[in-house]
């Protein structure tokens, strides 16, 4: 029962069903969010669909793009998830309320797996984001390691005015990206972020008009395609420990890391 409330029937939902489109070209995956009609709302089934795109993510790939289709980025959590109806096979809140916090915090957390493996030291993981990234929206493009926008781009955290959090994993990276002031700020407010700002407080890495934005995306991935992968990983891999790390534990770690390193490039058979 518990699970026919909160979709169970979203493993079951095809990627386009989903509303996503995947394509994998060489070293480059891309996923797009395309039910434009609907701004990319988002539902379990996204996010299921999601998780196994990293699941199956093919072992070449290294660089991974989030974009969407239409006018916007994402608005977010499908709006019917707040209406008695729900969204078809996959219930609605006030259903999914009944359920024990156990269940809930678990089928939350199958939804954040549609999240978490952005961020695998093994791909760069970039959103191209433009129009609104609203809620999960905002949250998708916090999932991945750079953001590059367009300049109609417009961020917002709108949870708290639902009377929600947000829950999709976007409250570390944005705190880590912003401080945690900025980040109350933003989510407190539940304000837009134009792109002079999101590019001044470093939410954005770059900023382009919206014609330019594919083509900035392919710049970037071309230039970290350029480093050597094991090298990347292993970079990345120290990068996202340093924050949790005394300087003499990240510099332990460099010294494992640069071993392992030079013992694959000058290791004699
Ligand atoms: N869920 C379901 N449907 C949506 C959503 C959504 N989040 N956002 C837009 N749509 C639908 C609209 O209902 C409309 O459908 P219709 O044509 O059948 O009437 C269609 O998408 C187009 O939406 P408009 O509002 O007409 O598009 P516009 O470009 O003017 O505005 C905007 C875009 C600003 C994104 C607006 O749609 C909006 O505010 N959406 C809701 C945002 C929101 O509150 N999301 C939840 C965040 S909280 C979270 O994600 C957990």
């Amino acid at each position: 029962m518990a699970e026919a409330v909160l979709g169970g029937s979203a493993e079951d939902v095809s990627i386009k069903e989903a509303g996503l489109r995947y394509e994998v070209d060489g070293e480059i995956a891309t996923i797009t969010l395309d039910r434009p009609e609907k701004r990319n709302a988002q539902t379990f089934a996204t996010w299921s669909a999601l998780a196994r795109i990293g699941d199956d993510l093919p072992e070449q790939v290294r660089i991974v793009v989030v974009q969407g289709e239409g006018p916007s980025f994402s608005a977010g959590i499908d709006l019917r998830m707040f209406t008695p109806e729900g969204v078809p096979g996959q219930g609605s809140f006030s259903s999914v309320a009944q359920l024990d916090n156990v269940s809930f915090e678990q089928r939350i957390e199958q939804a954040q797996q549609g999240f978490l493996w952005l961020r695998r030291p093994e791909i760069v993981s970039i959103a191209a984001v433009h129009g609104h990234a609203i809620g999960a929206g905002f949250q998708l493009a916090l999932a991945c390691d750079l953001r590059i926008v367009a300049d109609d781009v417009k961020f917002c955290m709108k949870e708290p005015a639902l009377g929600l959090v947000p829950d999709l994993t976007g409250t570390k990276p944005l705190v880590d990206l912003v401080g945690t002031a900025k980040a109350i700020d933003i989510c407190l407010t539940a304000r837009f972020v134009d792109a002079e700002e999101a590019f001044r407080i470093g939410l954005a890495e770059r900023v382009v008009s919206g014609g330019e934005l594919t083509q900035a995306v392919r710049d970037k991935a071309a230039e970290l395609l350029s480093t050597n992968r094991d090298a990347a990983t292993a970079t990345k891999r120290l990068l996202q420990g340093a924050r949790g790390r005394t300087l003499e534990e990240q510099t332990a770690a460099e010294r494992v890391e640069q071993a392992a390193r030079i013992k694959a490039l000058f290791a004699v058979s």
